[in-house]
């Protein structure tokens, strides 16, 4: 019996050796640890063996099984492996791995950088939580001045040493010209692109956070010219192509004279659609010379120098370079969409 029991240890020794799959494993371990298995035949033996044999199979038996038991704890996780890995066809094309890419308001941000950087642009960055101040004071627009209706704007919830609502989210990129003139002074040449929020009925070109990009030129001598001039170089310089603009007289007052610049809609050629609002022409910036006002709320002597701004949505531009006819579509994460891009 004790040889019985050394070979079935030496058997499961060798099988476990050359098991392949849990489910060989299973196999062996019903044969020799099972109900019926081979340890619990050579058990079941002991009873009819003497008071001395009885003890000392019976401790061999016992140790014998528990032996094989750690055996087979041993050896289970080498047989998992051998069937997961059991088959690696190399030649098989590998998984595609899926990359991001940029937003298409991202790719026109970028372009416009480039070409006002070779402008001679400096491009800046603003807060998008800005102060009451530099969204609407230092532009020429005191509290309580019906200007203020022109952006409907979401106020923080936090209060001033005046008890005064000081923070919004900004409702445009203007505020950056008086920090932009407070930081580097005259003459100066840079653009703002950013987030703007407004608190807005949303259609198919107006949307409650939208992206702007700022213009801002002061030197001595600077004219409306200048003005229309780099909007149309930006113009051509984006759509490869000229242009058709038209400029109309528009009320900000932060800029005296001011102006807004339409496009002719590139969604339907001028055949009219929900993209310009059934004009044929879509609404692309205001700008105009920048108020006194403001120059000196930068620390700019307007009796020396004079500006233009301009504020350009960069949505509106987005839509038209790729014909797109909902505004939309930008903030709504449908795959489907962006993955045009
Ligand atoms: C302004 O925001 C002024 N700060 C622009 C400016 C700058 C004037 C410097 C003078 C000097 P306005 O609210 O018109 O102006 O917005 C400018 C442009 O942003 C619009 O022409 C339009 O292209 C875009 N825009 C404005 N509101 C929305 C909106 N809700 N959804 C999409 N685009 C918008």
């Amino acid at each position: 019996m004790k040889n019985k029991l050394e070979k079935i240890k030496q058997e499961v020794v060798r099988a476990l050796q050359q098991a392949i799959g849990s489910a060989q494993l299973d196999d062996l371990k019903v044969k020799y640890l099972g109900r019926r298995g081979e340890v619990n035949k050579i058990m079941k033996q002991i009873a009819s063996l003497t008071e001395k044999e009885k003890k000392e199979i019976g401790q061999l038996a016992n140790q014998i099984k528990s032996d094989i038991v750690a055996e087979f704890s041993k050896y289970k996780h080498v047989a998992n492996e051998k069937t997961s890995n059991s088959f690696l066809d190399v030649t098989l094309p590998g998984e595609k791995i899926e990359s991001g890419h940029l937003h298409p308001i991202t790719i026109v941000r970028q372009e416009l950088e480039d070409l006002f950087s070779s402008l001679g642009f400096m491009i800046l960055d603003g807060p998008e939580l800005e102060s009451d101040y530099y969204n609407f004071e230092a532009l020429n627009i005191p509290k309580h001045h019906p200007a203020r209706d022109m952006q409907d704007t979401f106020y923080i919830d936090h209060k001033n040493a005046a008890g005064e609502f000081d923070l919004v989210l900004r409702t445009h990129t203007s505020p950056m010209q008086v920090r932009a003139m407070q930081k580097y002074g005259a003459p100066l040449r840079c653009v703002v692109p950013g987030r703007v929020f407004r608190n807005e009925a949303t259609d198919a070109c107006h949307e409650h956070t939208l992206y702007q990009l700022e213009g801002l030129m002061i030197d001595k001598n600077i004219s409306i010219a200048n003005l229309i001039a780099v909007v149309k170089e930006m113009l051509s310089g984006m759509f490869k192509q000229e242009i058709k603009t038209r400029v109309r007289p528009g009320y900000f007052p932060f800029v005296e004279p001011g102006i807004e610049f339409d496009m002719g809609c590139l969604v339907c050629h001028g055949q009219k659609c929900p993209s310009c609002k059934h004009s044929g022409w879509v609404e692309m910036m205001g700008a105009g010379m920048v108020h006194p006002n403001v120059l000196k709320a930068g620390g700019i002597d307007p009796n020396v120098y004079s500006g233009f701004a301009f504020g350009m949505g960069i949505d509106r531009l987005v839509m038209m370079k790729y014909g797109i006819n909902d505004i939309r579509h930008f903030e709504g994460g449908d795959l489907r969409f962006l993955q045009q891009f």
